[in-house]
């Protein structure tokens, strides 16, 4: 028993201070990081990406091997999750009696119950999995740019080996199981499992840095093997039908979906394929989701709008960013594309914060700061003071956000105090991985998810990895 507690003291130690974030989405420009174009006001911001980026690494490396559960295929190697809100209705099962697991998966009707959240959705760790994998990528390797160390470098890539590239651990390049309904003669995936994938685009960012560093970890073959990989996913992406039904969503559905597409087109070098997946957002969905005085009208329905507003503004950004990679001449004017009623990204973010975070949203207030740190940078003197001074009032130490370094130039508010992101985190009791609400909500889209952030399961599965065990058991102990 004295063991257990001291495991779980050093575990809270460990963990609770500076809590990794896992922001909505972003693309980094490679020359921007490779030529170190930032200043000394982001030292707070690089203390910050060093330790996300060795407190993430302590989960991985990731791979689809992990989850408790066979694909249709009989393959581990293709992705699945499960859809949230489904739920099974035995009533009409030969024997509604204490049916095993297996038997209620495939027996019982699933219906859906908005709303509900289906806690065995969690068994199934592909999507957490892969969200911790691509944030580890981009942390570690922004670590490596900020410090020339090469473990950082080594960690990125023994990563990407063990989900994209091993014959033995790799993900196979397709989604058809990804949020998946259960039940009597269902065995496909859904559209909205397409966002799963999101973090595609910080790999693709990562990857492009690497390059661009000419770090010597990422070698011909790693380049090869992921641009093979990457372009067989395009092919999915581009021809299945639950990728062209996500594609036409008109929400942030479709918003995520061009930043994946066209993020893997950059980083396979067809910038040309990269423009045009952008062009065709900004000349279609995007017309329809920002109406004249910044209201986004597709996510203000939703239970959570401010978080919604947020998490569509940071996949907009994106694609904009991701077009600008593959075009730089169209700056700075891209950044006030219209939509059809006259709306641009900059009225939303201002009707955004207008509109402040309602205290039932809370926990997600921070999940704006990214997008006006990149409108601030982005429009400069035409919006920097105005949006960093709200920025200093809202969150005073955001100079120490990671997003701090890439959205440069940014008034840094003349902050000089000690890094109170960590602090802060230090003297709480633990269990504050949800600050931010950013690190354990996956938007899901219709479905709403709260990933249970229970600072138990947290330190014990911390303690756990210190011993080596895999993210497979843990999941039996949790779950079973
Ligand atoms: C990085 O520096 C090079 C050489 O000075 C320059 O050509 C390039 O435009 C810079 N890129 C960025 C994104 O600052
Ligand atoms: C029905 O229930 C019994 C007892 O729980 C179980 O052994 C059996 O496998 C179930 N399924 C069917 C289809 O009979
Ligand atoms: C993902 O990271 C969070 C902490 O940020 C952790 O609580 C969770 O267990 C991790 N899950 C996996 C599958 O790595
Ligand atoms: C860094 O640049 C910002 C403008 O982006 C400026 O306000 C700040 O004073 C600079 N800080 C240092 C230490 O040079």
């Amino acid at each position: 028993m004295a063991t257990h507690l001291t495991l779980l003291g050093l575990g809270l130690l460990a963990g609770s201070a500076n809590a990794v974030k896992s922001y909505a989405n972003d693309w980094i420009d490679p020359g921007y990081i490779v030529n170190k174009s930032w200043n000394l006001s982001a030292a707070g911001a690089e203390e910050t990406i060093i330790s996300w980026a060795q407190q993430s690494a302590a989960y991985g490396p990731w791979s689809v091997l992990n989850k408790p559960a066979t694909p249709p295929t009989g393959d581990k190697r293709d992705f699945m999750s499960w859809a949230p809100y489904w739920w099974p209705d035995c009533s009409q099962a030969e024997n509604t009696t204490e049916l095993p697991p297996s038997e209620i998966y495939t027996d019982c009707t699933y219906v859906r119950r908005d709303g509900v959240f289906n806690p065995d959705y969690r068994i199934l760790t592909d999507a957490q999995s892969f969200q911790n994998m691509s944030d580890s990528v981009l942390y570690n390797v922004l670590a490596y740019a900020i410090t020339d160390d090469a473990k950082f470098a080594d960690s990125a890539v023994s990563f990407i080996d063990t989900w994209f590239l091993s014959q033995e651990t790799g993900m196979k390049p397709n989604l058809d199981y990804a949020q998946m309904i259960r039940g009597v003669g269902r065995s496909v995936g859904s559209p909205t499992g397409v966002l799963d994938l999101k973090g595609m685009t910080k790999i693709a960012s990562s990857v492009m840095i690497l390059r661009s560093m000419k770090a010597p970890q990422w070698t011909v073959e790693r380049d090869n093997g992921l641009n093979d990989w990457a372009r067989q996913y395009i092919n999915w992406l581009q021809t299945a039908e639950l990728a062209l039904r996500e594609r036409a969503a008109a929400n942030n559905h479709g918003t995520y979906y061009f930043n994946q597409l066209g993020a893997i087109q950059l980083m396979i070098g067809d910038f040309t394929g990269a423009r045009g997946t952008i062009m065709d957002f900004l000349g279609g969905i995007y017309q329809g989701q920002i109406e004249a005085n910044g209201e986004q009208p597709l996510e203000a329905v939703r239970t959570r709008p401010y978080h919604y507003r947020a998490y569509n503004l940071a996949g907009m950004i994106t694609n904009i960013r991701i077009l600008a990679q593959a075009d730089p001449s169209v700056l700075p004017a891209i950044w006030h594309t219209p939509s059809a009623s006259g709306g641009t990204i900059q009225t939303a973010l201002d009707f955004a914060i207008a509109g402040g975070c309602p205290s039932n949203e809370a926990d997600y207030a921070s999940e704006l700061f990214p997008s006006i740190g990149a409108l601030a940078s982005a429009l400069g003197q035409g919006g920097d003071g105005k949006y960093a001074a709200f920025l200093s009032g809202a969150e005073p130490d955001y100079p120490h956000e990671a997003w701090f370094l890439w959205n440069q130039p940014l008034w840094d508010s003349g902050f000089t105090g000690k890094n109170q992101l960590k602090d802060e985190e230090e003297s709480s009791e633990g269990g504050t991985d949800t600050k931010g609400g950013s690190v354990t909500t996956q938007d899901q889209g219709d479905k709403e998810i709260e990933l249970e952030s229970a600072a138990g399961r947290t330190i014990l599965s911390r303690v756990l990895m210190s011993f080596g065990v895999t993210v497979s058991v843990l999941a039996a102990i949790s779950w079973s």
